[in-house]
């Protein structure tokens, strides 16, 4: 994808949102739609990290295809999928704490796996070598997220 991206209002708004599920705690819908999110993420990087450690083969549509929907799935605007009490224990189906109570680090996580997300796509038509560090970068920018802000459910992959 050769489209430029300039999105700075995408970048997570975490101003109070009055809402109609304040104040109770059925949150299934916002839980399923950032969890979904986060596996269309995970799924296409994914198929990068298998590519850069050969265990799929190199094929660059397939490549830069992946790294385009990694790319847009960080810009999927954020603003009501952290909603007041959905980031609290005990809140059923979600292992997210603390995002309202932090807003700011979170922020500059998900604005950095935006950049990360940029030059991930820029090189993924360039072949496995060139991808490879774009890749690791950009799943360190998960890691250091879900490190802050989602424990570590016992027995979990990451
Ligand atoms: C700025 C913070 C942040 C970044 C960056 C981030 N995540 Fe997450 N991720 C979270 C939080 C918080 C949750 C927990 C959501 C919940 O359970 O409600 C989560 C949950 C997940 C889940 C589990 C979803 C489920 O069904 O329980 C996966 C998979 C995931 N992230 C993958 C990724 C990948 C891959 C990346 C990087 C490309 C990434 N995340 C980047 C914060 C982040």
């Amino acid at each position: 994808m050769r489209k430029s991206f300039v999105f700075a209002s995408a970048i997570v708004a975490l101003a109070p949102i009055a809402c109609a599920h304040a104040g109770q705690d059925d949150f299934s819908g916002v839980i399923a739609a950032r969890q979904g999110q986060f596996h269309i993420l995970d799924y296409n990087l994914g198929i990068l990290e298998q590519m850069v450690s050969d265990k799929l083969p190199y094929e660059q549509d397939v490549a830069e295809n992946r790294a385009e929907n990694v790319q847009m799935a960080t810009r999927l605007n954020q603003d009501r999928n952290w909603l007041p009490g959905s980031d609290l224990p005990p809140v059923h189906g979600t292992r997210a704490i603390g995002i309202r109570a932090n807003p700011a680090i979170f922020k500059a996580k998900w604005g950095e796996m935006m950049k990360r997300a940029d030059s991930l796509q820029a090189v993924s038509g360039g072949g496995v070598e060139a991808m490879a560090p774009a890749v690791a970068a950009m799943r360190e920018t998960c890691q250091s997220c879900h490190e802050f802000y989602r424990p570590k459910a016992e027995g979990a992959k990451r």
